[in-house]
């Protein structure tokens, strides 16, 4: 019998709680050029989330995107070229504190448009009411960090340095226009994690819009509009591989800020011509593993792994996509994720305390029920009952065991709700898996022993970026920097490494003949780079 009660997976609008209609919101196909908002030709947004009509089961229908041709998408990059106008534009010349004064009004007009922002992202991506007030609140609070810590930083760049003969005064200086690109997932925070320290170190920007989230982001661009001089951001939407490709090509953008998959940011990449030019910034592919030992405190370490591998349905770049478990408590695991899983609530993103909700991305449930045939095919079996269920977009949680080297669940960043489970005896075979994995962002250790933890931390600090100990994978806290070897990342992520992935030190010295120019200019304040 299913465990899956599909009648409840396509509510009419009758069956929703008002409040959590999708409000009618202005259909309007809206970019944001050289300061002004134009209409586009519109594209449909359609909700993940189907309802059972008459005429059979049909996605809600939200709003329009913009959709650029090429043409419209180079005038962008012709707006955010003058606004920079190779560094002596209005914008990165203006005093860093002027520039935190339009990132704060920016913050103000946003705060308002918390509600409306949940309601459209729940619609749009199938995230769930808490989680996206989360992404919301971690967003604004994220931007206020971001320009208090630039002030420490401002000021603590107006002293000069003393070096035996020499003095010098360091500062950190906008690189120039900047793409940006961000995930679906986290159509907000990922995007405004970039946005707000490119901007706020004086680049201008080119923002693309996420596959989907681009209706809940349409939300912001009144607010970016009115709060930077024109050209500072340009927001534009369309078919990437279309509008992508000439702005890359024309090789004036210096940073490129992309949250997606390895093999698109290569294709994006490539097609600079100045590839030296490039600062890059990118969040990319990742399968996290998690390591259980016999001794692990089991209820906190099911708790944590059904967490990080099903949080928003495993579609987190941070979520544990592959548990290797020791043989000698395989089957105690394999039984209480099992009955964990049983537990966990499936459902519409405003039901409360709902973990599985639809998948965002077409298509996603034939994917991932493809992974599972071609893993049973090879031997692998269904742990849990009902895994791999699916009605409509939503898909039924399911563990994999065991999951070998001939199966695609072992190599693919599955991005879904499907827990691949794989057992080790050894550190050795640890530290082979580790070294041919491709992937490098993080780990999690489950154990309460010292001489297990320590000698698996000193091999995984040689593969991966952080490791989390009796505890699942994630970003946060965002003052700890989030970045990724090999395959998952490049540059580094946090409120204070962003100020610095987003620009580039200069700096102005003066060994004993040139103390005296250096002095009287400090002195008379005439510079606006080198000043007190
Ligand atoms: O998808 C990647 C997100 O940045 C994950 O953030 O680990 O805090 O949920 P999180």
């Amino acid at each position: 019998m299913s465990v899956l009660d599909a009648g409840r997976l396509c509510p009419a609008l009758e069956d929703i709680p008002v409040a959590f209609h999708p409000a009618a919101f202005k259909q309007e196909a809206r970019y944001l050029i050289d300061g002004k908002i134009k209409d586009a030709a519109p594209k449909k947004i359609l909700s993940p989330i189907q309802s059972k009509t008459a005429g059979g089961i049909q996605p809600y229908e939200l709003g329009v995107t913009p959709w650029l041709d090429p043409a419209i998408a180079m005038e962008t990059m012709q707006s955010a070229e003058k606004a920079y106008n190779s560094g002596l534009g209005e914008w990165p010349q203006m005093p860093v504190e002027e520039r935190i004064k339009c990132i704060e009004k920016l913050i103000q007009r946003m705060i308002p448009l918390e509600e409306e922002f949940i309601l459209r992202a729940m619609w749009e991506i199938a995230k769930s009411y808490q989680a996206c007030r989360d992404e919301f609140r971690r967003t604004i609070k994220y931007a206020e960090d971001t320009v208090t810590r630039l002030r420490e930083d401002d000021l603590s760049s107006c002293s000069v340095q003393q070096l035996n003969e020499f003095e010098a005064q360091i500062r950190r200086c906008p690189l120039g226009p900047t793409l940006l690109m961000g995930p679906f997932n986290y159509p907000l925070n990922e995007t405004f994690a970039m946005l707000v320290p490119a901007l706020v170190m004086g680049n201008s920007v080119v923002m693309k819009m996420p596959a989907w989230g681009a209706w809940a982001m349409d939300l912001f661009l009144d607010a970016l509009c009115e709060s930077f001089p024109p050209g500072v951001i340009n927001v534009i939407n369309g078919d990437g591989a279309s509008i992508i490709s000439p702005i890359m090509q024309r090789g004036s953008i210096n940073i490129l800020g992309f949250i997606g998959s390895t093999a698109v940011a290569h294709k994006i990449i490539g097609q600079h011509p100045y590839v030296n030019r490039l600062r890059t910034i990118l969040g990319l592919e990742a399968k996290n593993p998690a390591f259980v030992f016999p001794d692990c405190d089991l209820e906190l370490t099911v708790r944590e792994c059904l967490q990080g591998a099903l949080e928003y349905n495993g579609q987190r770049c941070t979520a544990l996509k592959h548990i290797w478990v020791h043989k000698d408590i395989l089957d105690r695991f394999l039984t209480a994720l099992s009955d964990a899983i049983s537990q966990v609530k499936y459902g519409m993103p405003w039901e409360s305390d709902v973990m599985i909700t639809p998948l965002a991305e077409k298509n996603k449930c034939a994917v991932l029920s493809n992974w599972i045939e071609q893993a049973q095919a090879n031997g692998a079996g269904i742990i849990n009952p009902g895994g791999g269920e699916h009605a409509g977009n939503l898909f039924y949680p399911s563990i994999l065991y065991p999951v070998t080297r001939e199966m695609e669940l072992f190599h693919v960043e599955q991005f879904g709700p499907v827990i691949p489970v794989s057992s080790f005896s050894s550190m050795d075979e640890i530290a082979a898996y580790m070294a041919e994995c491709p992937y490098g962002q993080q780990a999690s250790i489950f154990t309460r022993s010292p001489a297990l933890a320590a000698p698996l931390i000193d091999i995984l600090v040689t593969q991966v970026s952080r490791i989390n100990l009796n505890a699942q994978c994630r970003r946060g806290p965002d003052d700890l920097p989030f970045t990724g070897r090999k395959d998952s990342a490049e540059g580094t992520l946090s409120v204070e490494d962003a100020l610095r992935s987003f620009s580039i030190r200069a700096l102005v010295v003066a060994n004993q003949s040139g103390r005296e120019l250096f002095d009287e200019i400090l002195d008379k304040g005439n510079s606006k780079f080198l000043r007190r």
